[in-house]
């Protein structure tokens, strides 16, 4: 779906197939004031409005968030169908007008239009109680591009058929040239955060037999190329001579070789500080000879939705060329079974020199991780971030609701809180009691790499905290959020890629 944003009110000849209006339960109650509304409005015309008034009478509907409902115009307007969606009765929040931009994408859709002209009423942008105008267009933006999403299938070329349809966003009334400068901006960020998270689900949705990590690492290239990043991609025998034993060990059993990814971003030569952003890259992950069980085994293709996470924050990061310097690190391996792979009982050197006994192998996204980290801390990162589908434990605690996250530094973790509920993604801390730091005491090792089910999710967060030394560190387990059972708001089923925003949006406040 091809999706803009027009500074020019459109003449009412325009031939759109579809009108969205989104629409508040104040304009069709009893008391709603007529204020006059443009030619172009479907609701300016008396025989939609008393329809439309008549079923809010009757309570079928409400206007309540995302309550859809489409009417033919019947030759009213040149349009020949009116979607109005509801936006509730309350002040307006950026999260609802994200779930505003997805309904309207997903109606367009269910309507197979082609084209379509999405109506903002005045109320709409000319301040909203809460946000500010840019941030308001931004997430609209964010959720028509995030709706309009659909997981590619690989089907015959006879039944492939992809919608193709335009969808662009006017401004109703009279705005000023500054509101519309201002939407324009914002509309323009929105789009770019919202094609960077398009990005990484599709690289999430990619099958194992397809993105190996060498894969993984080309794609990378590619986005430095394009994003003007710098990008190093260390390979086995690097790997090998720069000690990276946990990249190594996960990476053995397999026949698609280990790399590690590295983009470098500087957008503020004159600060000394560098944010290490380190994404789980496990393009699948078998469990090797700790092996998982197969009902659901497939979702597995996802283990890298941290490294799809921080890949897509740097596309957002270098598109927006934000005043910030950065390194992202992507440990990735394909966690295999072999006559060569890992197994429980080894002890494995890690970068940084920690010794750790292998108990359990699908526990292999924190010995990856852990390299990542000292690979971030040697590249000069001074505060470190990983994103990781890391723990069963964490989709048991918080479900598919809210990501688990840790840190060592409370006003850093109240950043992460405080972007996160501006793109609306949500976080809950994990307790970091140092109990669960000693579970993983080790007879054979400094440490081991697992310690049961009970209390998984802190634990692996320990034993990454084990890893970066003295740096404010945050950790972010989004196991139970990178991919999901049941489409909500603008996540679809399947991969969401969930924190790349958060983690632009993280290093965009600075
Ligand atoms: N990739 C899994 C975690 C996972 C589970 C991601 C469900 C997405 C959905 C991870 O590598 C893993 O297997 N973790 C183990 C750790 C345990 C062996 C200590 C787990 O949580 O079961
Ligand atoms: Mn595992
Ligand atoms: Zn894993």
């Amino acid at each position: 779906m091809k999706i803009t944003f027009t500074d020019t009110i459109q003449e009412q000849s325009q031939p759109w197939e579809l009108l969205v209006r989104p629409v508040t339960a104040a304009e069709l109650g009893q008391e709603s004031a007529s204020e006059k509304l443009d030619a172009a409005d479907p609701l300016a015309l008396p025989a939609v409005k008393e329809a439309m008034q008549e079923r809010y009478r009757r309570g079928s509907f409400k206007a309540s968030p995302e309550q859809t409902l489409s009417i033919p115009l019947l030759g009213l307007l040149p349009n020949s169908t009116a979607a109005f969606i509801g936006l509730g009765g309350g002040a307006v929040s950026a999260d609802d007008l994200r779930r505003l931009g997805a309904a309207a994408a997903r109606e367009v859709r269910s309507q197979k239009a082609a084209s379509a002209c999405l109506l903002l009423p005045t109320a709409l942008y000319a301040g909203i109680g809460g946000i500010e105008t840019g941030d308001a267009a931004a997430a609209l933006a964010e959720g028509l591009v995030l709706g309009a999403y659909e997981r590619s299938k690989t089907i015959s070329e006879e039944s492939k058929k992809v919608h193709a349809a335009e969808l662009q966003c006017q401004l109703c009334g009279e705005p000023t040239e500054e509101q519309t400068a201002i939407w324009n901006e914002g509309f323009k960020r929105g789009v770019t955060a919202g094609e960077a998270v398009v990005w990484a689900r599709d690289l999430v949705h990619l099958p194992g037999s397809v993105l190996t990590p060498e894969a993984l690492a080309e794609e990378a290239e590619q986005l430095a190329a394009d994003y003007d990043l710098d990008c190093e991609i260390i390979d086995e025998w690097t790997a090998q001579e720069q000690g990276m034993g946990g990249l190594l060990a996960v990476g053995k059993g397999s026949v698609h070789p280990p790399r590690m990814i590295v983009l470098h971003y500087e957008g503020d030569p004159d600060s000394e500080e560098k944010w290490g952003l380190v994404g789980k890259g496990i393009t699948f992950d078998t469990g090797g000879y700790s092996l998982k069980r197969a009902p659901g085994m497939e979702e597995m293709i996802g283990d890298m939705g941290g490294a799809a996470a921080v890949l897509a924050a740097m596309r957002i990061i270098g598109s927006l060329k934000l005043k910030a310097n950065v390194v992202a690190v992507i440990p990735s391996a394909e966690n295999m079974i072999s006559e060569r792979a890992y197994k429980p009982g080894d002890v494995i050197t890690m970068m940084n020199g920690l010794t750790v006994e292998i108990v359990n192998t699908d526990a292999e996204g924190r010995l990856v991780l852990a390299d990542g980290m000292t690979t971030a801390l040697k590249r000069g990162a001074t505060k470190l971030v990983d994103v990781a589908t890391l723990t069963g434990g964490v989709v048991g605690a918080l479900g598919e609701v809210a990501s688990g996250i840790m840190s060592n530094d409370e006003t850093f973790r109240q950043q992460l809180e405080e972007a996160a509920l501006r793109t609306g993604e949500r976080v809950w801390p994990l307790p970091a009691f140092k109990e669960y730091r000693r579970q993983l005491d080790s007879d054979a090792a400094d440490l081991k790499n697992g310690a049961g089910r009970e209390g998984a999710a802190s634990i692996a967060g320990m034993f990454i905290s084990a890893f970066v030394g003295e740096k404010p560190w945050l950790h972010i387990d989004i196991a139970g959020t990178s991919w999901i059972s049941r489409a909500r708001g603008w996540e679809g089923k399947g991969a969401t890629g969930v924190m790349a925003r958060t983690l632009a949006e993280l290093v965009r406040r600075g």
